[in-house]
């Protein structure tokens, strides 16, 4: 059984392998350093209210109870909700030098994604689509409406998309994490998100939240949705968020 060797992924964890016996290769010259994070200085920007970090939440059973929920009511969520969502995806923690370290660890501390967010029902937030900025922990309003459809279509039709309150949209770039790990940095990229979105599984756990990742989805309908050119930065993740029906 040797069929799969002809494939894509075979031959590029093959070559972004490391060997003891040999360094790896690339013909990809220099790369431009790239900026730390996103922000859109021009739009208008929503300050999350702090996140109520006392609340008492026991890990043992946040882990036992995360699971994928895919029905929600169609309640809104509350503004601190988002907020204490959003701090677990990517709240600042320390600092290190000009690094803003994180809830979540990432190779290198690149960070090489950036976080939309598809806003449909949150209390105090007008519904559109928002850039979170990482430095000040505010949400930049990219564009207001309704993108219900626009993002459920876009995720092949998936219900539990129509029925988010919110929907977190990860974007990579790849150039970010390519500048230290050159072709590597593909592995380390989706490994950087998958702990990401387990944060938010966790918080929204601890919220009695549900919440679904979604891999699932159109990824030139998505990346034209946020504007951005699906190369140098282009969607990788996403996970909704709503209050659960039971
Ligand atoms: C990378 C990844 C992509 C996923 N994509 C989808 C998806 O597009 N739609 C969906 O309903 N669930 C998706 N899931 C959720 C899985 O179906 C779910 O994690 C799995 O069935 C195990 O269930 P649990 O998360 O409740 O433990 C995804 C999960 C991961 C980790």
């Amino acid at each position: 059984m040797t069929f799969y060797k002809q494939g894509l992924a075979f031959g590029y964890v093959q070559g972004t392998k490391y060997c003891r016996d040999r360094t790896m290769k690339d013909n990809l010259g220099s790369i431009p350093a790239t900026q730390r994070f996103k922000s859109y200085p021009e739009v208008e920007r929503l300050q999350l209210p702090e996140p109520d970090l006392s609340r008492p939440a026991n890990l043992w059973q946040c882990l036992a109870k995360r699971r994928s929920e895919r029905d929600y009511t169609t309640d809104p969520l509350a503004i601190e909700e988002l907020s204490r969502l959003m701090w677990a995806a990517q709240g600042v923690t320390a600092r290190a030098g000009t690094h803003l370290l994180r809830t979540a660890p990432s190779a290198g501390a690149l960070y090489p994604f950036e976080t939309y967010l598809y806003i449909d029902r949150v209390e105090k937030v007008t519904q559109g689509l928002y850039h979170f900025n990482v430095a000040d922990f505010s949400l930049e309003c990219l564009q207001d409406g309704n993108f219900n459809q626009l993002i459920t279509t876009a995720c092949l039709g998936q219900p539990v998309v129509r029925r988010a309150a919110v929907v977190f949209i990860w974007t990579a770039i790849m150039l970010r994490c390519m500048v230290k790990y050159r072709d590597r940095a593909m592995r380390y990229i989706p490994m950087d998100l998958g702990h990401v979105c387990q944060n938010v599984q966790l918080a929204a756990t601890a919220m009695d939240l549900g919440s679904c990742p979604i891999g699932a989805f159109y990824d030139d309908d998505i990346n034209e949705l946020l504007g951005v050119d699906g190369e140098e930065e282009a969607v990788l993740y996403l996970i909704t968020v709503g209050r659960l029906n039971r």
